[in-house]
């Protein structure tokens, strides 16, 4: 079985394929209206921070325990632990897996449509008119036609993609797609920053107002982090489970971040150059991206092309995140039981599109969530991104310090390491704190949000913040 098991073709590829599971709808389309919300630069110094003290360890350790068990995430926390119920956080990611893609799909969907919309020069009767643009968004999201013909067709994609395997498949997407989005997204910074007033875009991003922040966009800013790394359900184990013992994790952890923080911060310079130099609202929250952005491309010159470009690396970012979370659950029927490629995909896939057809229907006429008051989509969307992924990930700290030991992770990885510039002993402790400063960051805000969503009270009002 070991020796038949599919590898990266080459550490380049690996790199662009795990970025790509990192760069998604969170970096173009959550991160730049959190930003807009939450005071801006301020917002970006917390998130920086977090994705350096929680999320570089437990990327780091996600990545070792794959490479180290050469398994998808069930089977790795049952190596490592001899059977115990550690592997219990592996069932907890692959559930995950199919909570987000449930949702993630659908939006898939609507990236695809506005690409298309954009191509076709739609937005040309949304130019200047917000309200219009929000009907018509509104509209097409509740209709039960159309967003679940999107959905399919992203899906088709998802899973053409995983059944060609990692790396014709997984790998070769995201060697075409990852460069595409860099000098798509480029060439809009580009325009962006050449319009008049555009710069004031720049210093929105980039200059911190620390009276702007408050501790519910701390919080935000740290669960982002796990999101956008693609953290707390065992992605990055998997992916991890395909290198071979000649790569270094150090280096390679360092390199997704880069790309992935890279991204995020190009996606907001180019949408908000462009909101600032149309004069358009840079709070509009959820809605900046295909509500507000629609009505401003218009009245830029050449506006059908940059529409249409923005939200086709929208759709790749989607894509090359969608099929990651998908090889999540292939994986794991692959490997614990033994299924072909082919039935594994198809099978998930369908299923998960159909859970997607409910999630996209309860925007409009049928939620089958209506008793819990939301929206079934944004169930599953609050489901993961404030429980499953934070516990996910907090418990994968929790197993390095309690388990496994951060002496055997950093043995791991070390392996690949051909010169160490840090005293061992030294890089120890730095793992260890940090391990315990995310579980117990996670794990506070984990707390917080129950207590939250069970006494509508949460801990930071308590305090008297
Ligand atoms: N990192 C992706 C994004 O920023 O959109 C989302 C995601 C992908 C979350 C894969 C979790 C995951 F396992």
């Amino acid at each position: 079985m070991k020796n038949s098991r599919e590898q990266w073709g080459s550490r380049l590829g690996f790199i662009l394929a795990a970025s790509g599971s990192a760069v998604g709808l969170g970096n173009i389309w959550k991160y730049p209206h959190m930003a807009g919300q939450n005071g801006g630069a301020a917002f970006t110094v917390v998130y920086l921070l977090c994705i350096l003290i929680v999320g570089l360890p437990i990327l780091l350790g996600e990545l070792a325990i794959g490479r180290k068990t050469q398994l998808s995430p069930v089977g790795a926390f049952n190596k490592l632990s001899n059977l115990s119920n550690w592997k219990w956080v592996g069932f907890l990611g692959v559930a995950s897996a199919f909570v987000i893609l449930s949702f993630y799909g659908v939006v898939g969907g609507w990236t695809l449509k506005y690409t298309l919309f954009a191509l076709s020069g739609g937005f040309n009767s949304l130019s200047g008119s917000p309200d219009l643009s929000s009907q018509i968004f509104t509209e097409f999201i509740g209709s039960s036609f159309q967003p679940i013909f999107w959905q399919l067709i992203f899906m088709s994609f998802c899973m053409g993609i995983i059944i060609k395997g990692v790396k014709s498949g997984i790998e070769g997407g995201a060697k075409i797609m990852m460069p595409l989005i860099l000098i798509i997204l480029g060439l809009l910074v580009f325009k962006g920053l050449s319009l008049e007033g555009g710069k004031k875009g720049l210093e929105f991003l980039f200059k911190p107002k620390f009276s702007d922040l408050n501790p519910s966009s701390i919080v935000m800013a740290l669960g982002h982090a796990f999101f956008t790394l693609s953290l707390g359900m065992g992605t990055m184990i998997t992916y991890g489970s395909y290198l071979d013992e000649k790569q270094n994790l150090f280096t390679s952890a360092i390199w997704i971040i880069l790309l992935d923080t890279f991204i995020a911060m190009l996606a907001g310079t180019a949408i908000f150059t462009i909101v600032f130099a149309m004069g358009a609202d840079p709070s509009a929250g959820a809605g900046l991206i295909f509500v507000v952005l629609p009505t401003i491309f218009p009245q830029i010159g050449g506006g059908a092309i940059w529409g249409t470009l923005f939200f086709f690396i929208l759709f790749m970012a989607a894509l090359t995140s969608a099929i990651s979370i998908l090889e999540v659950i292939t994986a794991y029927f692959i490997d614990e039981k033994g299924w072909s490629r082919n039935k594994a995909t198809l099978l998930f896939g369908g299923i998960i599109s159909i859970v997607g057809v409910f999630c996209s229907l309860s925007l409009g006429e049928f939620n089958i969530a209506a008793l819990l008051d939301i929206s079934f989509f944004d169930f599953l969307d609050e489901l993961s991104s404030k429980y499953m992924l934070p516990i996910g990930g907090a418990l994968t700290a929790l197993f390095i310090l309690s388990k496994w030991s951060v002496k055997t992770f950093l043995t791991e990885l070390l392996i690949g390491v051909k010169e160490l510039k840090l005293d061992k002993s030294l890089l120890n402790s730095i793992l260890q704190i940090l391990l315990i400063v995310s579980s117990l960051v996670v794990g506070l805000i984990i707390i917080n949000e129950l207590f939250d969503l069970l006494f509508n009270q949460s801990l930071q009002k308590l305090a008297g913040f």
